[in-house]
């Protein structure tokens, strides 16, 4: 599908990602002349607004989230919005919606609503002839909360919309540095050779917050870190790195691939994985409360995730994926390691050889930062003098006058113009949720609860031994 749509439907529009990220990100794009002169954008929510009022709010969300430099002539991206009042769940409004797209046209539909409320919408929707073949779906997290109630979800879309149709949103695979992780591995011939169980060690993956509980209390209580970010952007993290060459950058060749690897990854044992909730502490330079104090009540509610994965195919056997991922790490940092093995034999006697590493940082710092062993200068008697040092790329500085954009900006211009390889499939949602069931099961029956740690530190000291105990230091 490459039909460029004409019309964009915004379920959600006044709600928080509406404003700070969806409104921004396509003022941004019409800005750089990206959204084509034809297309409008019809937000709906339950409030009664007038479209200028709709107007003055996306106005606002812009001014407060967008960088000046970025919003190009605002008037002509606010002129392209109009609103529609609708309560999803009552068929008034849809017909004044439909009226409002009008017909031979193609619309593309973002649901930034509740999950709860997916299914009444694509009735709503279907009812009024707004989900037929001109029609494509974008899904927000969280896809479910398990495999039972992900497969639900999906149920209820795949009755309106075709899989070619359907795009579900995993925000990570929109920032330039994931998409980065592709470019690196499969446009450079120096890594494939290495990039397997005879070269590999093992792999780190960290996704670290400063941030505790914020303003999302109850979604998050009912998610914990396994839920909120490992069953999906950390799996896809994962499913880049780990993934065959494939045979195009196409979606069907992309997602194929990852879902492969999603499918070999082996049930976690309960003595890998570690789990842990934040207590008071320090983080980034303030005091703050426990988890237990910010929410009101007592929880088991995990806010931190550590733990190794397996892949169990000839490329990955025995190489170690460890994961971790909590709210109030010392630092935000989003990055992965990939830990080379030793020299098979060393002609340097009395030098210590530190292994290889490849270190991709994602966010904040957006590097590649390869680490190899050097000559030190000088002459010595006894043997070269050997050290370990760094070859850094910072993309900032490679790509100068290049701007930061907001991973939606990607997405939004994909879902508009009818990309899907920047999407995650049913089969790759369903997998990651079948490995993430599995481990919850076991928490359940083992009785697991999550340790405390202080805010501002990486987790629970169990956390430093799973991987201490193979020998591993976590990466800083
Ligand atoms: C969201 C999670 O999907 O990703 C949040 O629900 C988390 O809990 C966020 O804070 C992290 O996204 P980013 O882009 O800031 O790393």
């Amino acid at each position: 599908m490459n039909n460029k749509a004409q019309t964009l439907i915004l379920f959600g529009a006044t709600g928080d990602l509406s404003k700070r990220m969806l409104l921004p990100s396509l003022c941004a794009l019409d800005a750089e002349d990206l959204l084509g002169e034809d297309l409008r954008i019809v937000g709906t929510a339950r409030s009664q607004l007038s479209d200028s009022e709709f107007r003055d709010f996306a106005r606002e969300a812009i001014e407060t989230y967008l960088p000046d430099h970025r919003r190009g002539g605002m008037a002509g991206f606010l002129n392209r919005l109009s609103y529609q009042s609708l309560d999803v769940t009552t068929p008034e409004g849809y017909a004044d919606l439909a009226a409002k797209v009008g017909e031979n046209r193609e619309v593309a539909i973002f649901l930034s609503t509740a999950p709860s409320l997916f299914k009444p919408t694509i009735e709503g929707l279907a009812q009024h002839g707004l989900a037929d073949s001109n029609s494509r779906i974008c899904l927000e997290k969280p896809l479910g909360t398990d495999l039972e109630t992900s497969c639900a979800i999906n149920d209820a879309v795949a009755s309106a919309f075709s899989e070619d149709r359907i795009f579900r949103i995993d925000h990570y695979l929109g920032k330039e540095t994931v998409q980065n992780l592709i470019a690196l591995r499969f446009a450079n011939i120096l890594f494939e050779p290495l990039w397997n169980a005879q070269h590999i060690e093992h792999v780190q993956i960290t996704v670290g917050e400063t941030v505790g509980l914020e303003s999302r209390v109850d979604f998050y209580d009912g998610a914990g870190a396994l839920r909120d970010m490992v069953q999906n952007h950390m799996l896809q993290l994962l499913a880049l790195v780990a993934m065959e060459p494939p045979g195009s950058f196409e979606a069907g060749a992309v997602r194929d691939e990852k879902v492969k690897v999603l499918r070999a990854l082996r049930p976690v044992k309960p003595s890998e994985i570690v789990t842990g909730q934040y207590r008071g502490g320090a983080s980034d330079g303030e005091i703050v409360p426990g988890y237990d104090e910010e929410l009101g009540r007592e929880s088991d509610t995990e806010t931190f995730v550590a733990l190794k994965a397996h892949i169990d195919n000839w490329r990955w056997q025995g190489v170690p994926f460890y994961m971790r991922t909590g709210k109030r790490m010392p630092e935000r940092v989003t990055e992965i390691v990939v830990q080379f093995r030793c020299v098979p034999h060393s002609i340097f006697p009395g030098a210590k050889l530190t292994q290889n590493r490849l270190v991709i940082g994602i966010q904040p710092q957006e590097n590649v930062h390869l680490s190899v062993m050097s000559k030190v200068p000088g002459i010595e008697q006894d043997g070269m003098v050997l050290r370990e040092i760094p070859l850094d790329i910072s993309m900032p500085d490679a790509f100068t006058g290049k701007h930061k954009r907001i991973a939606y900006e990607r997405l939004l211009l994909d879902l508009i113009e009818g990309r899907q390889t920047l999407f995650v499939r049913r089969d790759e949602v369903e997998a990651q949720w079948n490995w993430i069931d599995a481990i919850r099961e076991t928490w359940e029956t083992e009785g697991i609860k999550p340790k405390p740690y202080s805010a501002g530190n990486w987790g629970p000291s169990a956390a430093i031994a799973l991987a201490e105990r193979d020998g591993v230091t976590w990466h800083e």
